[in-house]
């Protein structure tokens, strides 16, 4: 037993001695532990001629324990120095090695969010209709958001606002109208802007979040008519909806413009035929437009007679949901990146 013991320690010395560096990427690590599972493993070699140590005479047991127990300590040395010459001691989780033959961690990347996503698309398509971009305070004054759109104090058009007030007269926007007020207020006509960003309301529901966003748009000049808002919107909702969708003008009623409509597609999951999405009616509503009220360009000091203009106001949420067949808004702020990884 001592001759085998000896002869395992120069066979596993003559074995380590052949494993060298090159070949394929992890041959190495492969051949080492090929080595490691021979010699030192459970049922290795040094284990088979241990199990024999019951059968050799009580007296030499001593004496051959103590060799077997250096010579398994220096077949592990000899392992662990080879180891070190050829793959280094830096390793992951203590492992003594690095695995070049794993494949690489992906890195995560980050990405814009489909509100933004939309909101860059819808500005798009306006800028490139000459457009231009402006921006407004989120916290704004009474003023802006209602009474210089013709919605005095008391109005019954207050209470479809569900407003956050900071104050008596400061507040968090409830729609990007107001801009239409501070923009015209501030320059003179031909204006064409459209002015995208965050509104507030309290409400919270599958349809609703306290915080969503909204693109204005608005143009002004002699001899607007709603002829031009139409096509405006026309060849928005193309470009938006990518297919010649049907377009309705519902009349409806806001205080800034006159006449109103609420504008809607033929819906985009089922062509008009109708289905869930669009409740059996063929038609989704997307925005709200009409032709700039005299009571508007009064309040800014333009003259009502001179020129006209046209409106509109569209939810970038729901424009998204559209897109994307969405049914519960909220999912865009869980901020579950299964969710939002997939735009
Ligand atoms: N501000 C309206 C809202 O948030 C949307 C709207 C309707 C905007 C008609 C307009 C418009 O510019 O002409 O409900």
């Amino acid at each position: 037993m001592e001759q085998k013991l000896n002869s395992l320690l120069d066979q596993a010395r003559g074995q380590l001695d052949r494993i060298t560096k090159g070949g394929a990427p992890g041959e190495v690590q492969k051949q080492l532990e090929d080595f490691r599972i021979r010699y030192l493993g459970r049922k290795g070699e040094f284990s088979t001629i241990m199990q024999q140590l019951g059968t050799i005479p009580v007296e030499e047991r001593p004496r051959v324990g103590q060799l077997a127990n250096t010579v398994k300590a220096e077949i592990e040395k000899c392992f662990e120095d080879q180891k070190k010459a050829l793959v280094g001691t830096a390793g992951v989780n203590g492992a003594g090695f690095v695995d070049l033959s794993l494949p690489g961690r992906v890195q995560e990347c980050g990405r814009l969010h489909p509100v933004t996503q939309i909101m860059t698309e819808v500005c798009g398509i306006f800028e490139a209709l000459g457009f231009s971009v402006a921006e407004g305070p989120d916290v704004e004054h009474d003023y802006y958001n209602f009474e210089a759109l013709n919605i005095p104090a008391h109005h019954p058009a207050r209470d479809m606002h569900d407003t956050f007030y900071v104050s008596e007269s400061i507040l968090l926007r409830t729609h990007t109208s107001p801009m239409q007020a501070r923009i015209m207020e501030d320059q003179q006509p031909p204006l064409r802007v459209i002015a995208p960003g965050k509104v507030y309301r309290c409400d919270s529901d599958i349809t609703h979040t306290p915080m969503f966003h909204q693109v204005e748009g608005f143009l002004v000049d002699t001899k607007v008519s709603f002829a031009d808002l139409k096509g405006i919107l026309t060849v928005f909702t193309q470009k938006m909806f990518d297919t010649n969708l049907a377009l309705r003008f519902r009349p409806s009623f806001f205080p800034f413009t006159e006449p109103s409509a609420e504008v809607d597609i033929a819906c985009v999951i089922c062509g008009g035929s109708g289905c869930r999405v669009c409740k059996q009616t063929g038609w989704l509503e997307i925005l709200g437009a009409g032709m700039i009220d005299p009571e508007v360009f009064k309040m800014v000091g333009y003259d009502p007679e001179r020129y006209s203009g046209f409106a509109f106001g569209l939810g970038i949420e729901r424009i998204a949901m559209l897109k994307y067949g969405i049914n519960d808004i909220r999912l865009y702020y869980e901020n579950d990146l299964r969710f939002l990884s997939q735009f």
